[in-house]
């Protein structure tokens, strides 16, 4: 498939919510990125933050296919020697002992960090930072800044204020249930 026809099926089936840049993307080396024409572009985007591992380093490749020949899914209502050990390691680099919800999306973990907030606190309100971007499910939204996103979605989910990044005397003048 060219990149032309690449584009123009996406562009007839996408749900038209990401804006996107005009180049169809076939391959990837290290930091390079090869377009069906053999086009070489630097991938400056890095997985967006989230998979900034370059593409196709010989190490993840080779990991991924080792890990496919022997079990591609395990939910979480079994237990799996390949999470163990990833909670293990992801435990021992942090610097306070913890306890990890893995989870698809940046959204998700923010939905997460609402739910367990409000669990533990009992406190229904939650103070976001004016300008944040926090995702657009309906909890994470609620605590996203910019109006938007937010306004084609009205009403959000209650309970939610925000106070300028680093203003600490206004984050105690909206903080959770002070009277
Ligand atoms: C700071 C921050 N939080 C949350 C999100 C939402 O992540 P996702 O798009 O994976 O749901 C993003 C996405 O850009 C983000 O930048």
């Amino acid at each position: 498939m060219d990149s032309r026809h690449i584009i123009a099926t996406e562009q007839q089936y996408t749900s038209g919510l990401y804006p996107k840049r005009n180049i169809a993307i076939i391959g990837g080396a290290g930091a390079r990125l090869f377009d069906a024409e053999g086009r070489t572009f630097i991938d400056c985007v890095g997985g967006q933050g989230a998979a900034n591992l370059g593409h196709n380093h010989p190490a993840i490749v080779a990991a991924i296919q080792a890990q496919s020949t022997r079990l591609l899914n395990c939910p979480e209502i079994f237990y799996n020697d390949e999470r163990a050990a990833y909670l293990a390691e992801l435990a021992a680099a942090l610097p306070f002992p913890a306890r990890i919800f893995l989870c698809n999306s940046g959204a998700e973990a923010v939905e997460a960090g609402i739910k367990f907030a409000r669990m533990l606190t009992r406190r229904p309100k939650i103070v976001a930072a004016m300008r944040g971007f926090h995702g657009r499910t309906m909890g994470a939204l609620s605590a996203t800044w910019e109006s938007k996103y937010r306004e084609p979605f009205v009403p959000l989910v209650p309970e939610f204020v925000h106070v300028a990044y680093g203003d600490g005397a206004a984050l105690a003048g909206k903080g959770p249930n002070r009277g």
